[in-house]
């Protein structure tokens, strides 16, 4: 039976993200009135504060400077309920951040991505806290590891392991790590990266889900984007469409859905089940404007889902 007060560890990115949105046309080398944004991302970190939202107890393993970016990111977990207790400070490192440029639409036309610290988490960085990661209920990990940490840790895990593929140039490093995984949630280009499986269509995306089953990942769900997901483990293989949703800001959706992924595994729901529970987290989040929606909640999750569900 699943454990009412169950624990789960995330490790990967925690980052800060610093907007800037001219007021008027943006004009290059000038200086553009306008406004500047500050908030906390990074997929590891927004995998934790949903999975805190739906009741989970979660430690997020991220590398920290010892700069105001670090501060910055301590109090947002605070104020979310996610420990960083076993996350280490490195005194010469800057925190992970991404800083950008939009336009007066605010689309991103310029941006630098200062996330180096991320490879400070170091096999040897997490060997002391192995034992902490095998007394949780799942670990989840996020790509932004580098390969060598990725396909050290994996194997390691004696608890079900979750992780998310993040971008195309990242997704690679997954792929030795494979056989060890539970659960892998990329989205269609992510899975394309991994499998080498053009993904074009119905049938190339049923054709890279089967490839990574095949590789050892007991279930894989590949996001689709508005399209739903297509998700499979040996035995079976669904598509199941997405809801239809008041968008309003996608940014995040599929951190969330792997969030509720972890949040169906522990709860020990079926394959069709966890796609629901990603589909309907994927829909709280893409109708907030925040990258961590402030209305997810399990009791919304769950109301989602049998929306989804539809009537018995
Ligand atoms: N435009 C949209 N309209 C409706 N639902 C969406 C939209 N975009 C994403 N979703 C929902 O979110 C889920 C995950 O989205 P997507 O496949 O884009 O993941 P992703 O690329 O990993 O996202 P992220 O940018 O957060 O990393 C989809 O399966 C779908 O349920
Ligand atoms: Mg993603």
């Amino acid at each position: 039976m699943a454990k009412a007060h169950p624990r789960c560890a995330v490790v990967g990115a925690a980052n800060i993200d610093i907007g800037g949105f001219p007021a008027g046309r943006l004009s290059m080398q000038d200086s553009n009135p306008g406004r500047i944004a500050l908030s906390a991302g990074g997929v590891g970190r927004n995998i934790a504060c949903t999975l805190s939202r739906l009741g989970v107890e979660v430690e997020l393993i991220a590398a920290l400077g010892r700069d105001a970016f670090a501060e910055t990111i301590r109090a947002d977990c605070m104020r979310s309920g996610v420990s960083l207790a076993l996350s280490p400070t490195f005194e010469d490192a800057g925190s992970s951040a991404y800083l950008f440029i939009a336009d007066a639409a605010g689309d991103m036309q310029l941006a630098v991505s200062d996330m180096e610290i991320c490879a400070r988490l170091t096999p040897d960085a997490l060997k002391p806290r192995l034992d902490a990661l095998n007394g949780m209920d799942a670990v989840i990990l996020d790509a932004n590891l580098s390969e060598e940490t990725l396909c050290w840790l994996a194997p390691r895990l004696t608890v079900p392991v979750i992780a998310d593929a993040v971008s195309t140039a990242k997704a690679g490093r997954l792929r030795n790590a494979l056989p060890w995984l539970r659960v892998l949630k990329p989205n269609a280009i992510e899975a394309e990266a991994l499998t080498g499986v053009a993904v074009a269509d119905d049938e190339s995306v049923w054709q890279a889900m089967r490839a990574l089953v095949d590789a050892g990942v007991e279930r894989v769900f590949i996001t689709l984007g508005e399209r739903g997901v297509c998700c499979g483990d040996a035995l079976q293989g669904l598509v199941l469409p997405g809801p239809s949703v008041k968008l309003v800001n996608a940014t995040g959706a599929g951190d969330a859905f792997t969030a509720a992924l972890a949040w169906a595994e522990l709860r020990g729901l079926d394959l069709r089940q966890s796609a629901m529970a990603g589909l309907a987290a994927a829909a709280i989040a893409v109708e907030a404007m925040q990258t961590v929606s402030p209305d997810m909640s399990e009791a919304a999750l769950t109301r989602r889902m049998a929306q989804l569900a539809g009537p018995a």
